[in-house]
């Protein structure tokens, strides 16, 4: 009987080792970041840049794109970045990307508990692994790229799992380019938002941020006009203070995405309803500092 309490508590001993090894590793060694300027007042909505690297990098290319990150400089203090590396690709951030500089995932499973759900990752599992951020309702998600692709509904009950488990979300919505030209912008945003804005309650808004990304805009070189953004925008801000609400509208951060870099950056960031943006490609270059810095 005492053998077999021994073994046991050496067990515990062991496992409850491992798992402090395991944080040790994974947060062994992490740069310190520095921030530069003034924190965004109390009251002003801070920006939030968000570098999503899509299916790209190898273990390789990341090492090096990490290391231009961490010796990049300081970060505006008014700006929060968070950077969605592939899955199999978080883990390298985290152990190695400088630690002002949040990790996010690109999707997680509408599964509110692991289980038997071959091939997805559960909400719950991200924020395990210590990552912070995930976005929602991008609009190749949407599509499909080939397979099914994700309606508003169940992007909406994505977002509610994502929020209850923890994490942060950059929640993504935007119209093609035969929707804008017939003049229906807001309207299919309103259809993106709409089946969220009935399943969060309101202080679940607290960890979102709504990203604007036309998709004809997306990956295309085009970019919006800073001003055809802005009007957007604060439709999308008008549209949450009627159907959530007025301390939701002026809270909750409004990223611009589309073909966004360092030479258009700074133009767009300076419009009131433009909180900070969602990155593709420039992401994956040391141009992404110069949006970062685009806010300063
Ligand atoms: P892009 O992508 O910057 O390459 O246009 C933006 C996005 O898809 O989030």
């Amino acid at each position: 009987m005492d053998f077999v309490k021994n073994q046991a508590q050496k067990v515990k001993a062991a496992v409850g080792e491992k798992v402090e090894d395991v944080k040790k590793i994974v947060h062994k060694g992490r740069p310190k970041g520095s921030s530069t300027g003034e924190p965004a007042a109390a009251g002003e909505r801070a920006y939030l840049i968000g570098g999503n690297w899509k299916c790209n990098g190898t273990q390789e290319s990341l090492t090096t794109l990490i290391q231009t990150f961490n010796a990049a400089g300081p970060i505006p203090a008014n700006v929060e970045v968070a950077i969605c590396p592939t899955d199999i690709h978080i883990g390298l951030a985290l152990a190695t990307l400088r630690d002002d500089i949040s990790v996010g995932a690109q999707n997680c499973g509408a599964n509110d508990k692991p289980g038997a759900f071959t091939g997805e990752i559960c909400a719950s599992q991200l924020v395990d692994a210590g990552v912070q951020w995930v976005i929602i309702g991008h609009s190749e998600r949407r599509e499909g790229f080939g397979m099914a692709g994700e309606d508003s509904e169940l992007c909406a009950k994505k977002l509610k799992v994502a929020l209850d488990a923890g994490l942060k979300v950059m929640f993504a919505i935007g119209e093609k380019k035969e929707e804008r030209e017939s003049g229906v912008t807001m309207e299919v945003c309103a259809s993106q938002l709409q089946p969220a804005a009935k399943l969060l309650e309101e202080k679940d808004w607290a960890n979102v941020a709504i990203a604007y990304e036309p998709v004809w805009a997306i990956g295309t070189g085009l970019t919006a006009t800073p001003e055809m953004a802005q009007e957007t925008h604060k439709s999308i801000r008008e549209w949450v203070a009627e159907h959530v609400s007025a301390d939701v509208a002026s809270a909750v951060r409004i990223q611009y995405g589309g073909s966004m870099k360092g030479a258009n950056a700074k133009e767009l960031l300076a419009q009131p309803d433009i909180d900070g943006g969602l990155i593709g490609g420039a992401s994956l270059k040391a141009d992404f500092f110069n949006v970062v810095n685009g806010a300063l």
